[in-house]
């Protein structure tokens, strides 16, 4: 099968790893919108055209499935994907099902995606059989775009962001779960989770292969890159060997 996974950048590269890993006898083409990144703060109008020029892109070069690894393009624009090309599509989101079962909770994400997620409020609400209001005084919204933005930039050094990190973090109380709502922050789940709060991540598809040794791929034959701005080949698989 051929697989295309999409991000803004170096976002959806753990989605990648595991894929790499689990689905080794897949090709893969990981497309990377670093022209455009960071999403957060990009307009409708921009947003839309950048993801159906990848969505082409797949398109025209035949694969079967598609992964939105981006909580921002899925968010906005993963029914329109859904309803418009032939493939499969899978899309990555702020797992709020799972956040809804706590009393309260934080939702970390990009400005884009949390100004659409209090768009589509009744709808979330109704989705997860509860009102509007309860969703609301639920949860906590902490749109930080800035993050991914550094994330991408100082990759792979992440460590560099930990101090802003606990700046955004600061204030917020330990009681309360964070979702992880950009597959940017991914690569802070070890840190946040030190520094004592309970994480929310992405539906995991690969909680099932738990406990199974990872077997790390020797070559990476079966995957190219598609970068619309500067081309980072190079550091890309220096952070998918990080992963592995
Ligand atoms: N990684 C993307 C997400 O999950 C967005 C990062 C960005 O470009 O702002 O939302």
């Amino acid at each position: 099968m051929k697989i295309g996974i999409f991000d803004s950048g170096i976002g959806g590269l753990n989605i990648l790893a595991n894929m790499l890993v689990y689905y080794p006898n897949n090709s893969y083409i990981y497309y990377a919108d670093n022209l455009n990144m960071p999403y957060g703060n990009k307009t409708y109008c921009l947003l839309k055209g950048a993801i159906t020029t990848a969505m082409d892109y797949f398109k025209l070069n035949g694969v079967d499935v598609v992964i939105i690894a981006c909580n921002t393009a899925s968010t906005l624009f993963g029914e329109y994907v859904k309803n418009n090309y032939p493939f499969r599509v899978y899309l990555v989101t702020p797992n709020i099902s799972k956040a809804i079962t706590y009393d309260k909770f934080v939702l970390l994400a990009t400005d884009n995606t949390t100004k659409q997620i209090q768009k589509n409020i009744e709808q979330i609400a109704m989705e997860n059989n509860i009102s509007s209001k309860q969703l609301n005084s639920k949860m906590q919204i902490v749109p930080s775009s800035l993050l991914a933005y550094l994330t991408e930039y100082n990759a792979p050094n992440f460590y560099i962001n930990y101090r802003y990190i606990r700046d955004i973090l600061k204030g917020l109380k330990k009681d309360y779960p964070i979702i992880l709502g950009c597959t940017h922050y991914t690569y802070y789940k070890m840190y946040i989770a030190s520094l004592g709060y309970e994480l929310i991540t992405e539906t995991d598809y690969f909680e099932r292969f738990n406990g199974l040794k990872m077997p790390k791929p020797n070559s990476f034959d079966n995957l190219s890159f598609v970068f619309t701005g500067k081309q980072n080949t190079q550091r890309y698989l220096k952070i998918i060997n990080q992963i592995l």
